[in-house]
């Protein structure tokens, strides 16, 4: 940005601009009092705004009316002064701060408006309360930290227009009131007063719109979108959320991802200044699970799991011999160092977290001096049993060996927790590292327990790897995309063949009714010269959170939902008047919960 656009008829510079080349230069600057301290008789104000916090000075030889002012300046009033900028006084320069050389010295000062005192202390590093900062936003967006994730998030999506603009791709909005698409969430819905009893939905993805953008023969598409899924917001889920989508027509696995990777190596140098290498590594999703036993594995650090199933056959320790019987797995990992570092109180903690995670429990083993085990189930392993640990994980003194003898699923589960927290506790992971890698061919169907019933693993439209649409067996051409454990992306190629459609549509136990009620519209356009396609989503919010090296997508969202849904800011969700619903034709069954019984 070049500063003199900040320019307008009130300020001749921002506040954060100010640097020793402007010395001498006389000023106008507008923003918010953020610190007064007197010292000497002198009257120093620091003066915010959104580029910056600058020294301002007021002097009551040089300018005694702007300094009888300043005296009823508080915190966040919102001021306009002139001055005049001068070097900072020997061994005064604040090099913590970019406008640390210079200071301004006011001749005048103007109150543009006054404020009241807020909730909490409008500075970095505050400890105030999460549901206070969304409540007064527009206070905490003030701190320059929020500032700067406002900034970054600006910044990736400047950079991906900027990126697919010259590939060919066209930006084209899809409504956001329309009919249901399945992600695997519930649906907000959206009540029509035209047809009452009848609903909108808003979208979970713009998935099938895209898709029938192909069959529309418009090639290349992207949009960046904002999806609403009604599912429990946690720290890397919204209820609503930003996706960068793509589709692409007459395309493959390998296009979709050579259109990706350059852009996010882009984004990851612009706002970390740190070139990561492609191809970004490839992993099957079988592969990935058995080696880390997560689908969004943390690659910054090693801790893979092997398995020891065939170790404990038969084994002395019946507990483990009995899953491996009953066909489960025995799987571990080694944490290097883990046992020196772990307080035997602790590594009692493991074995509750892992019960904790749903799987039976854990057993530990630290390796001492020498080689000899310690650990709780010491006695029953036989010698071949304790070599085997040893050799398939190369463990030495002080490593500590976890194992989890389980379900397949609870046991990865179990380990992949373990596994993360294990790297934090042990500070086994590098600060500025990005590890990015994809999995490929998925399962094309899961099981519901919930549902009890397959389920698509990603979503319906996913094209089948070969032929095989046995559900227990087939594989999807789908893709993920994961950086430091955690999901960034994902995507497929999809089926443009409409018996393929409706055959899957079958496997997912829609009758012939059902799949001409639900998508009918999207197979009848199949049937028109659908163009082979595919394409991607990318969470915007999880990678503005992890470039912006944050713990919550709320952090880098400028007016997000608190974590139980509800909007503290707006006081949303809320109940509606009487004469509205009448409108819609809806009844309340219940009456709407207070905030606290939420
Ligand atoms: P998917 O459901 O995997 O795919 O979503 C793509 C990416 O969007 C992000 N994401 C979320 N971010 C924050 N809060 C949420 N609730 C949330 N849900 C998803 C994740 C995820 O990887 N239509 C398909 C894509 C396709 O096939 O092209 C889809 O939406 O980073």
């Amino acid at each position: 940005m070049d500063p003199s656009a900040m320019v307008t008829a009130m300020r001749t510079h921002t506040c954060g601009e100010l640097r020793l080349t402007h010395a001498g230069d006389q000023v106008a600057l507008c923003g918010w009092v953020a610190h007064r301290r007197d010292h000497g008789g002198v009257t120093f104000i620091d003066l915010r705004d959104r580029e910056g916090v600058v020294q301002t000075v007021f002097h009551p030889d040089d300018a005694p009316v702007a300094h009888a002012a300043a005296q009823e300046l508080r915190g966040e009033w919102v001021v306009r002064i002139m001055g005049v900028v001068r070097e900072r006084p020997a061994g005064m320069a604040n090099v913590d701060l970019a406008t640390g050389a210079v200071e301004v010295a006011v001749t005048s000062v103007e109150v543009l408006n006054r404020a009241e005192t807020p909730p909490f202390v409008i500075e970095d590093r505050i400890e105030a309360d999460e549901l206070l900062r969304l409540e007064y936003r527009y206070l905490d967006l003030r701190r320059p930290e929020m500032t700067r994730g406002l900034r970054l998030r600006h910044e990736i999506n400047r950079t991906i227009r900027e990126h697919l603009d010259p590939l060919g791709f066209l930006e084209v909005e899809t409504p956001v009131l329309t009919t249901a698409t399945p992600e695997g969430a519930r649906d907000f819905l959206v009540p029509s007063r035209m047809f009452p009893g009848s609903f909108y939905a808003l979208p979970q993805s713009p998935q099938q719109l895209k898709q029938l953008l192909m069959v529309a023969g418009q090639d290349r598409y992207y949009q960046i979108v904002r999806c609403l899924r009604d599912e429990k917001p946690r720290a890397d889920r919204g209820l609503e959320f930003t996706q960068l989508d793509v589709e692409m027509s007459f395309a493959d696995e390998d296009d979709v991802m050579a259109v990706i990777e350059p852009l996010y190596v882009r984004i990851v140098r612009e706002t970390q200044g740190v070139d990561v290498s492609t191809p970004f590594r490839r992993m099957s999703y079988d592969e990935m699970l058995e080696r880390y036993g997560s689908d969004k594995p943390d690659l910054r650090y090693g801790m893979e799991l092997s398995t020891f199933t065939d170790l404990f056959e038969g084994s002395g320790f019946t507990s483990f011999a009995k899953v491996a019987a009953d066909g489960g797995v025995i799987k571990g990992l080694v944490a290097p160092g883990g046992a020196a570092a772990l307080s035997r109180k602790e590594l009692d903690r493991l074995v509750e977290d892992a019960k904790g995670r749903g799987a039976a429990g854990l057993v530990w083993i630290a390796v001492e001096d020498g080689g000899a085990l310690r650990s709780p189930v010491e006695k029953f392993l036989s010698d071949e049993e304790r070599t085997g640990i040893l050799e398939r994980t190369d463990a030495g003194t002080g490593d500590l060996v976890c194992l989890v003898a389980d379900r397949i699923d609870r046991t990865n589960v179990a380990l992949d927790g373990l596994r993360r927290d294990l790297a934090a506790r042990l500070e086994l992971i590098s600060e500025n590292l990005w590890e990015f890698v994809w999995y490929f061919e998925p399962p094309l169907f899961e099981w519901s327990d919930d549902e009890d019933k397959w389920v698509s693993n990603h979503h319906p439209f996913t094209a089948p790897l070969t032929d095989d649409l046995e559900p227990r067996t087939a594989k999807a051409r789908a893709y993920d995309l994961v950086l430091n454990g955690f999901e960034l992306g994902g995507g497929s190629i999809r089926i443009h063949d409409p018996q393929i459609q409706e055959r899957v549509f079958e496997v997912l136990g829609l009758s012939h009714e059902e799949i001409d009620a639900k998508f009918g519209h999207l197979i009848r356009a199949f049937r028109f010269g659908a163009p082979p396609h595919g394409g991607i989503a990318m969470g915007i919010d999880r990678l503005a959170m992890l470039m912006a090296g944050k713990d919550a997508i709320r952090d880098v969202q400028a007016f997000p939902k608190a974590q139980s849904g509800a909007d503290p800011l707006m006081g949303g969700p809320s109940p509606v008047d009487a004469g509205q619903l009448r409108e819609l034709g809806i009844s309340v069954l219940e009456p709407p919960r207070a905030e606290g019984e939420r």
